[in-house]
């Protein structure tokens, strides 16, 4: 039957589940996707940020399958290897002293796990979440993410007791200020939250993104995540970074927090780690991870031995091959690329981000208005041409590049002289 990836997809799971393309998938390797028609796409979608080393790297195949002949699955049972080991190599990963983990098999799962330790770890309730921010569909992820109200809607009463502070978005800056002479009133509105709605005493834990994902590729600035840091030492409140999209060499860094030199209480992380495959973790320092008493979490499959197999085979091509750097080096590249070609098309407003978490914003002719609908126009050009980008943001006008870390600079120059060719395609 032609395509019948998709028709069966369509006709038997929730529409509530969007996907991005109409592409059903033949084979894929590395960077590149063969559709079932035989076409072959780049894919800086990379399963939306998480297969860090491409698609079915030879790596994680190998590890994956090794685990799979040997031991499955635990659910707590037996004691293992691969979980332990895993563990061993990301805590030389992790900040330092970040040596105790909990894994689960999502981003939103280690989010809830996340909050639950912060809350019992100090005793409070509130929760302090960003505007903008994504944490999840569960529900109480969902009560912090802010990226867009669809996702929130006919879903409340949702976790009370969260405070929304806006998030540093300073080509949107909500208090319509300028980045390079405000006194970041952003900051100073968190502030004035904590003598109004909620006593800082009461606060448990921030949760933050250190470059934000969903809600629009937006890099705060370093100085705003110093604050938060000493806000949070002075009212003993856990700053809970979440790494999930961010993490694992993304930005250029092991962990985004790593650019500001701002070091989190708890640390929140999925997506890149296994390559593809379902798996989060917390990590947070023994004194708070011993203080979670037997019984407090659990679960049945977190910490899955074939994924966490795969996480210690990904780990080990990073730190091989240089991945990190190279997430910094292609960046630079793209980055200085794209913001070139801001220079030639009006309708880029902003060009962001950190090794290779890139966010190009389209803007109408103001400057300023979000223009969802040239960008859905590009990224179809860009399909036809075999580049497959995909939105973010709370207008959809955000595209974003993240492919796999293993991408060289010559499949980017490729991919940006289709972005540039799509531009024209799209007669914008
Ligand atoms: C920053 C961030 N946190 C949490 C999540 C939720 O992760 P998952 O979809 O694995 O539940 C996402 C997913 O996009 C994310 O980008």
């Amino acid at each position: 039957m032609k395509n019948s990836a998709m028709e069966k997809t369509r006709k038997f799971l929730t529409p509530a589940l969007v996907f991005h393309t109409g592409i059903s998938v033949k084979k894929a390797r590395g960077i590149y996707v063969e559709g079932a028609d035989g076409r072959k796409y780049m894919d800086f979608a990379s399963g939306l940020a998480t297969l860090s080393l491409g698609h079915c790297h030879p790596a994680v195949v190998r590890a994956a399958s090794a685990q799979l002949r040997k031991f499955i699955h635990s659910g707590c049972i037996f004691h293992y290897g691969a979980v332990g080991d895993l563990a061993e190599r990301l805590a030389d990963k992790t900040p330092a002293g970040m040596d105790m983990f909990f894994f689960s098999n999502s981003g939103a799962e280690a989010i809830e796990g996340a909050i639950k330790l912060a809350r019992f770890s100090t005793g409070r309730q509130w929760v302090l979440a960003f505007t903008g921010g994504f944490h999840g569909r569960t529900t109480g992820a969902l009560s912090l993410t802010t990226s867009a109200a669809r996702y929130r809607k006919n879903y409340h009463p949702l976790l009370p007791s969260v405070l929304y502070a806006p998030y540093p978005y300073c080509f949107r800056c909500p208090f319509s200020n300028n980045p390079a002479t405000c006194s970041m009133e952003c900051f100073g509105y968190l502030e004035w939250m904590l003598e109004h709605i909620a006593t800082p005493d009461e606060v448990a834990c921030a949760v933050i993104e250190p470059v934000l994902g969903e809600g629009g590729y937006v890099v705060p600035p370093p100085e705003y995540l110093r604050k938060l840091r000493k806000l949070c030492d002075r009212f003993h409140i856990l700053l809970v970074m979440d790494e999930v999209q961010t993490g694992f060499g993304r930005t250029g860094r092991w962990f985004a927090s790593e650019h500001s030199g701002v070091r989190p209480d708890i640390m929140v992380m999925a997506k890149a780690m296994a390559s593809g495959l379902p798996l989060g973790a917390i990590a947070s320092t023994r004194k708070i991870m011993k203080g979670w008493p037997p019984g407090a979490h659990g679960t049945t499959f977190g910490g899955n031995p074939v994924a966490c197999a795969a996480a210690s085979a990904v780990i080990g091509v990073i730190e091989k091959q240089g991945l990190v750097e190279n997430s910094r080096k292609v960046g630079e590249y793209a980055m200085a690329r794209l913001k070139s070609l801001k220079e030639k098309h009006p309708c880029i407003g902003d060009v962001r981000g950190a090794g290779l978490m890139i966010g190009v914003e389209f803007v109408k002719k103001d400057g300023r208005t979000p223009d969802a609908v040239v960008l859905k126009r590009l990224m179809k050009e860009c399909e036809k041409r075999g580049l497959i980008i995909v939105e973010c943001g709370r207008h959809k006008n955000v595209a974003r590049f993240m492919p796999p870390l293993i991408i060289k600079e010559k499949e980017m120059e490729k991919a940006l002289s289709i972005f540039e060719d799509s531009l024209d395609g799209a007669d914008v």
